[in-house]
């Protein structure tokens, strides 16, 4: 059925490619092949084939901008192939050796005023990147629309949130791929030929978000976040626009367990990384979400001395790293408001420079948080200033938000939005300061660069189940394979008090809204998991310390080491279950997760250091009880050559520690 449309494409490339120029490569592995190619009137389009067969149908390249014809009007002037091997190790990461393996195919086409294009594709055997790099004899350029095209040649199945360009706050939506008018990318499918796939992008800087959206030929294309006056960006004469990605698996792990987006990124531009630490952490914020406690100060301020105090303690004794306080600083009571915040003066009974050396002298890393509101203007004129400041307070981790509209029309996934992220980023390295930040631009792998840049909220995290309707356990099961393939998130997993009763009994203010019926929709086993399934190098057990005080499950955490050397997906369907394992030097950690289905999975444990036996932690669900906070823990002496049963309530889930005998 398909080779007639091959045929014809094949007889288009031999008219119009001059003799000796390139313009096709395959993925290390030969299972993908690109081919770009260029019409009469000068269009450029590319098309994708994995195993023979068309995964990307003959789709269009391209730019709109006002000052330069990028779409049209274009020949070959020369076409080279490449390849690249390399094994880069990063400080911290799901793994600290990734393989960089590709063929690359750089297309330049040209025209008669000297204007250069050329396109960059990168094939790796677990997927492609594309992207733009211009050269153009005029100034500026503004940017008013990209035309890259994915047109999916088989229909199936797909898992996104809409598109939107100022919240990722969103729930997801399982749909065929022909029914798609929208979507946010990472954009995740399952063809009916059988291919997982995920569109995405790489290296987003100076350049506004990319969704997708059907254009008026039928087509899923680019569609980019505008600025207030209607232009996407305002890019130079020369630039490079971010990679955009296609990842690809026979399994759906195989997309978590690709490193395609880091390798589409520039290595580290901070040379001294040893500030840089993966930790665990708890804070002062729980109680705010579901109204025990408040962001301003009064009878029920969180961040006072002394439940600092008595959180850093905790922190302590618990084996944990640090501590995040957020409402320490003026200006709460204009949230909402004007949004103004003093991101250097504490509340009155918040005694910072006490609380700093407190932490410092128990070896906690004491957390600083800035909730702007969405006021970028006021942020970026006192943000050096204010992480000066922190940084003689010996603060290495700062938590940021953007809870707010933009000020001035602009929204927080444009190019607008890309810029300031960014230079907090490069702020916080000058500062020596780690990065947390919440409502932030989309995750591209710019941690590669940016190592300080540690992880991430930008879906909907744990707070959802404070004061909304929550987030399912088929939400859970569709992170790993959407959000997740960005990068890291600070989803803040960990309550253990699945029904709020310890909230209840203190009394809870109404915030956001009627939260009486709100609760955590898993089992506590699945809390567990959690930790280990939602990749973070800062990772929250989010609950009121009063909740894992003397509680048996809290000895996971405890022992969970977040600074991992390894890790493997290992099995798991979108949006129905997951299983990945972790090694952090010797040990190694387990999470698995279901839907609202039980479900029993035969773990083959080959992934574990051979000739070593282990003595296994295993956090289950209570087959005997429909409590969702009833849990077993079982021990075990387990090997490489065993096999473990973990068996899932509806909701549930079940983590393992594996820790070596000595
Ligand atoms: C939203 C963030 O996601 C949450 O973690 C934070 O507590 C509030 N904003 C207040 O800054
Ligand atoms: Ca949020």
């Amino acid at each position: 059925m398909y080779l007639i449309p091959l045929l014809v494409w094949g007889a288009v490339m031999s008219c119009c490619v001059p003799f000796g120029r390139q313009t096709e490569v395959t993925s290390p592995d030969g299972r993908s092949e690109v081919s770009l190619d260029v019409d009469d009137e000068g269009r450029i389009f590319y098309r994708v084939l994995r195993d023979g067969r068309e995964l990307i149908r003959k789709s269009m390249l391209g730019l709109q901008t006002r000052e330069y014809d990028l779409e049209k009007g274009f020949e070959i002037l020369d076409g080279r192939t490449s390849t690249f091997d390399e094994e880069w190790q990063q400080p911290w990461g799901e793994n600290k050796s990734v393989r960089n393996h590709y063929n690359e195919l750089a297309v330049t086409l040209g025209k008669d005023d000297g204007g250069r294009l050329t396109l960059r594709f990168r094939l790796f055997d677990d997927g492609l990147g594309l992207r733009y790099e211009w050269e153009l004899p005029t100034g500026e350029i503004r940017v008013e629309r990209e035309l890259t095209e994915f047109d999916l040649a088989a229909d199936g199945e797909s898992w996104a949130i809409p598109a939107n360009f100022d919240t990722y706050e969103l729930d997801y939506r399982h749909m065929p791929l022909g029914k798609v008018s929208d979507a946010n990318t990472p954009f995740t499918f399952k063809t009916t030929d059988g291919i997982y796939g995920s569109i995405h992008e790489a290296a987003l800087y100076d350049y506004p978000e990319m969704v997708l959206r059907r254009n008026e030929r039928g087509v899923l294309a680019a569609d980019l976040a505008p600025l207030p006056d209607g232009v996407k960006a305002y890019v130079p004469n020369r630039f490079t626009t971010p990679w955009r990605t296609i990842q690809l698996g026979d399994r759906a792990v195989d997309l978590i367990n690709s490193a395609l987006i880091l390798n589409l990124n520039e290595p580290s531009k901070i040379e001294d990384t040893s500030w840089i630490r993966p930790h665990k952490y708890v804070g002062v914020w729980w109680g705010m979400h579901l109204g025990t406690q408040t962001w301003t100060m009064g009878p029920h301020h969180g961040a006072t001395t002394e439940n600092a105090l008595r959180h850093i303690d905790f922190a302590a004794e618990n084996n944990l790293g640090g501590v995040l306080f957020e409402g320490w600083n003026r200006g709460w009571e204009n949230w909402g408001g004007s949004q103004s915040f003093d991101y250097m003066k504490p509340y009155p009974d918040f005694d910072v420079e006490r609380i700093a050396e407190y932490a410092r002298e128990k070896g906690i890393e004491l957390w600083m948080h800035n909730e702007t509101g969405g006021n970028i203007p006021e942020y970026e004129s006192l943000m050096e200033q204010a992480m000066g400041t922190y940084a003689k307070w010996g603060v290495h981790t700062l938590k940021t938000g953007y809870a707010g509209g933009f000020k001035e029309g602009y929204l927080h996934h444009s190019q607008y939005g890309v810029r300031h992220y960014q230079r907090v980023v490069e702020c916080a390295a000058r500062h020596h300061l780690m990065i947390d930040a919440h409502e932030p631009i989309k995750d591209t792998g710019i941690r590669r660069t940016w190592p300080n840049m540690m992880t991430r909220e930008g879906a909907r995290g744990m707070e959802w189940n404070a004061w909304s309707e929550g987030n399912s356990a088929v939400y859970l099961s569709t992170l790993p394979f959407v959000r997740l393939l960005g990068g890291p998130m600070d989803y803040t997993p960990g309550i253990f008090d699945i029904d709020y009763s310890t909230a209840n009994r203190i009394g809870r203010i109404p915030w956001n809204g009627d939260n009486s019926k709100c609760c955590v929709k898993t089992t506590l086993a699945r809390q567990l998991a959690n930790w280990v399934i939602i990749y973070s190098p800062l990772q929250m057990a989010s609950d009121l310390i009063e909740n894992y005080e003397n509680h048996p499950a809290f000895r996971f955490f405890r022992d969970l080491d977040v600074d991992c050397d390894w890790s493997k997906a290992l099995e798991g369907e979108i949006g129905e279950y997951i299983v990945v394992a972790r090694r952090a030097k010797d040990r190694f950690f387990v999470g698995a997760g279901t839907d609202d289905r039980a479900r029993e999975v035969k773990l083959k444990l080959d992934f574990l250091s051979p000739g070593v036996t282990y003595r296994a932690l295993i956090y289950a669900d209570d087959p005997a009880s429909d409590d969702p906070e009833s849990y077993l823990i079982r021990e075990q002496k387990l090997s490489a050559d065993d096999v473990l049963e973990i068996r899932m309530a509806a909701h549930g889930g079940c983590a393992v520690s594996f820790i070596p005998e000595k």
